[in-house]
């Protein structure tokens, strides 16, 4: 795997590798990665001839700074994974490559009413600090195909959109969630929970089960209530529990059992803030 950490570096390498018709694939993270990072790098490394992934924490998508601070780095390990997963290039710049201008007064994205809800609501501006890091990093790979996963299912859609309009060539591909051996999704922030913590965790999955089990078409609003008593039973600050059209994200109070829906979740454990979601079949 080679390792680039400046920008021209990395834009000279590709330019070499796309006049060769080289298909490429890229997987952009955070660090601290898990295996459901690693499944996206081996999906890409099965449909591509070379695989970028980027890990950059990303300053302008935390809306919260202690989130930020705490965000776990693992790159020792995160380089023996991606070797491990076959991975051919690892792009690690530091924040002044990725925002030589500094951190103020970027681009604004026009999202419309998907970024105005869910995690758009309870965050302010991370939508637009994803979109404008993967806006850069996607101008830097202009790769064939963009890895993203289900995890973070309100990211893809935003992400779709971004891409659609300012890289319309690029193929988005959505990988499925990965999850614990209990059913907790796997993520980076899931090693900040304490061993308790940890055991409760898995009431978000339990709860996204039992929306899903109990979904029946008609009005929702007391499923979805009685999801939040639950959690916040169980130790949860909850910000959300929201069943949504699955392609648009509009809440759907009253399912008439054919759209596609998904109930999504977002709840603090003390100050870690963990999120997940699941498609319901019908
Ligand atoms: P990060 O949280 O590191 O996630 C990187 C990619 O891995 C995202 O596409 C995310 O959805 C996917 N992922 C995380 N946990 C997963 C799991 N359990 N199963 C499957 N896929 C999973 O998402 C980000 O970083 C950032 O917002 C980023 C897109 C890199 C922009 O900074």
């Amino acid at each position: 795997m080679i390792i680039f950490k400046k920008v021209d570096d990395i834009t000279n390498f590709l330019s070499i590798a796309k006049e060769n018709g080289v298909a490429t694939g890229f997987v952009p993270t955070m660090g601290a990665l898990h295996n459901g990072h690693i499944s996206l790098v081996t999906k890409a490394t099965i449909e591509n001839q070379l695989v970028i992934c980027s890990i950059f924490v990303n300053p302008t998508q935390f809306n919260d700074s202690k989130d930020f601070e705490k965000y776990p780095v693992t790159i020792e390990q995160d380089i023996y994974q991606l070797e491990k997963a076959g991975c051919t290039v690892l792009f690690l710049p530091s924040v002044e490559e990725i925002y030589p201008n500094g951190l103020e007064g970027h681009r604004h994205f026009e999202l419309g009413f998907i970024e105005t809800i869910l995690d758009g609501k309870y965050r302010p501006g991370h939508f637009q600090g994803v979109c404008q890091v993967v806006h850069k990093l996607l101008e830097i790979m202009l790769p064939n195909k963009l890895y993203l996963g289900q995890k973070d299912f309100q990211q893809c859609l935003v992400l779709k959109k971004m891409a659609s309009i300012n890289y319309p060539s690029i193929q988005i591909i959505i990988c499925p969630t990965q999850r614990e051996a209990d059913g907790l999704a796997m993520s980076s922030r899931n090693s900040r929970l304490t061993k308790e913590q940890r055991l409760v965790a898995i009431e978000i999955y339990a709860t996204l089960q039992m929306v899903s089990n109990k979904s029946k078409p008609g009005n929702t609003y007391i499923l979805k209530q009685s999801a939040v008593q639950y959690l916040t039973s169980k130790g949860f600050k909850v910000d959300y529990i929201e069943i949504a059209n699955a392609n648009t994200l509009e809440p759907v109070e009253d399912w008439n059992g054919k759209e596609k829906i998904v109930v999504l979740a977002a709840a603090f454990l003390n100050e870690v803030r963990l999120i997940d979601n699941l498609l319901i079949n019908n």
